[in-house]
């Protein structure tokens, strides 16, 4: 994708051969910012405070912070250690876990001597795997958009809503739920998205408006609770979200306020598709609701508002009375039966256990027997 022209992953490893790169994403879409990652608890506390996000490349970040730990410390208890605080970042999106237990299970038979060189290794290739996933989530998800263009005038756009940024932001590269869309727009495929702004921390009117505009995707930001009106309206053609956990019977955890445009999209009988890469599956569970542990943030994400001041500046504002209580749950589980089906890297899947199973068997037969690769 390409960022103020330039084509750039969202996560590299510097010209220095070690050090690693991401965006400063609470700047954007004001400043675009880099920031060097140089020891294991820069690339925590760029992942606790989100300054990098989104479900997959959390994990590639993770993945790399693994690898700074082990060029400090290779021993069994410097990976422990390392595992433990990198885990420990955010608990909600299963990539995290997933890259963190590929990297351990990469280098735990190494010689600590060459445990760094392994490890930078196999966060290269979770990266490369990342890339590639998307665009095969690209490819299936456009023969969605393809179908819906068929019906339509010339010129006549097909109106997607997505939720949050599943977009190159969230990713390595190309984003899940942005990927088929990109691809849509790049066929010259007339496409508008409505882009949720996503409160708290508006990771769509900042985000997925920023790429999306970057691209030249026609795009308009609207506030979360207007989806349902436009739907209403038959404004809203498909809507594609991404995912930060989907259970082994379907059910979908993302960006709070998801399952409201879920319910929204059944009511108004507009097909509801999430944008999933084979990482991001968590077999070990099965009842969402129940069972997928739900982050939940500061309040000052929701008492305050930042932005950029007419003078350049970038200013954080509070908009709630003093005392007032806030809740801040960061995600929401939207149920299986509202999914109208998941775009996957092997094609577009059904939101149910046997579908799954069938399409990732590899996936759930290594979810059998689940080991904690730190150990
Ligand atoms: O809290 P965030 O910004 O990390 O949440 C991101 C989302 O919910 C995304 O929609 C999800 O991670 C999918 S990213 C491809």
């Amino acid at each position: 994708m390409k960022i103020e022209g330039k084509v750039t992953r969202s996560v590299w490893v510097e010209a220095d051969g070690w050090s690693v790169g991401i965006f400063d994403q609470t700047v954007l879409p004001h400043r675009v910012a880099v920031l060097r990652l140089a020891a294991p608890d820069d690339a925590v506390r760029a992942i606790a405070t989100m300054r990098t996000r989104g479900a997959p490349l959390i994990g590639a970040v993770a993945a790399y912070g693994l690898a700074l730990a082990l060029r400090a410390d290779a021993s069994d208890d410097g990976l422990r250690r390392a595992y433990d605080a990198l885990l420990a970042t955010r608990p909600t999106a299963i990539n995290l876990k997933w890259a963190l237990d590929e990297m351990a299970a990469a280098v735990r038979d190494s010689a600590p001597a060459a445990r760094a060189a392994a490890a930078y290794r196999r966060a290269a290739e979770i990266c490369d795997a990342d890339v590639a996933i998307n665009a095969a989530i690209g490819r299936h998800g456009l023969g969605l958009i393809e179908r819906l263009a068929a019906n339509r005038r010339p010129g006549q756009p097909v109106n997607i809503l997505t939720h949050c940024n599943a977009g190159w932001l969230a990713t390595v590269d190309f984003g899940t739920a942005t990927a088929p869309i990109y691809l849509a727009h790049d066929k010259g495929i007339a496409v508008h998205v409505w882009v949720d702004e996503t409160r708290p921390r508006n990771q769509g009117a900042s985000l997925t408006a920023f790429e999306l505009g970057q691209h030249g995707v026609p795009h308009t930001v609207i506030p979360d609770n207007t989806g349902g009106y436009l739907m209403q309206h038959g404004q809203v053609d498909l809507v594609i979200v991404g995912t930060d956990r989907v259970t082994a019977r379907g059910d979908v955890c993302n960006k709070i306020g998801t399952y409201l445009k879920a319910l929204a999209a059944r009511d108004n009988g507009v097909p509801f598709y999430v944008a999933l890469p084979s990482p991001t599956l968590d077999f070990r569970v099965n009842d969402g609701l129940a069972e997928i542990p739900i982050e939940q943030r500061a309040p000052a994400e929701v008492t305050g508002v930042s932005g950029r001041t007419a003078d350049g500046r970038i200013e954080t504002v509070t908009i709630v009375p003093d005392g007032s209580k806030v809740a801040n749950f960061g995600f929401d589980v939207t149920p299986a039966r509202l999914v109208t089906g998941l775009i996957t890297e092997r094609g577009i899947v059904a939101a149910d256990a046997r579908a799954l199973a069938e399409a990732f068997p590899d996936h759930a037969s290594r979810a059998v027997a689940p080991r904690r690769a730190a150990e």
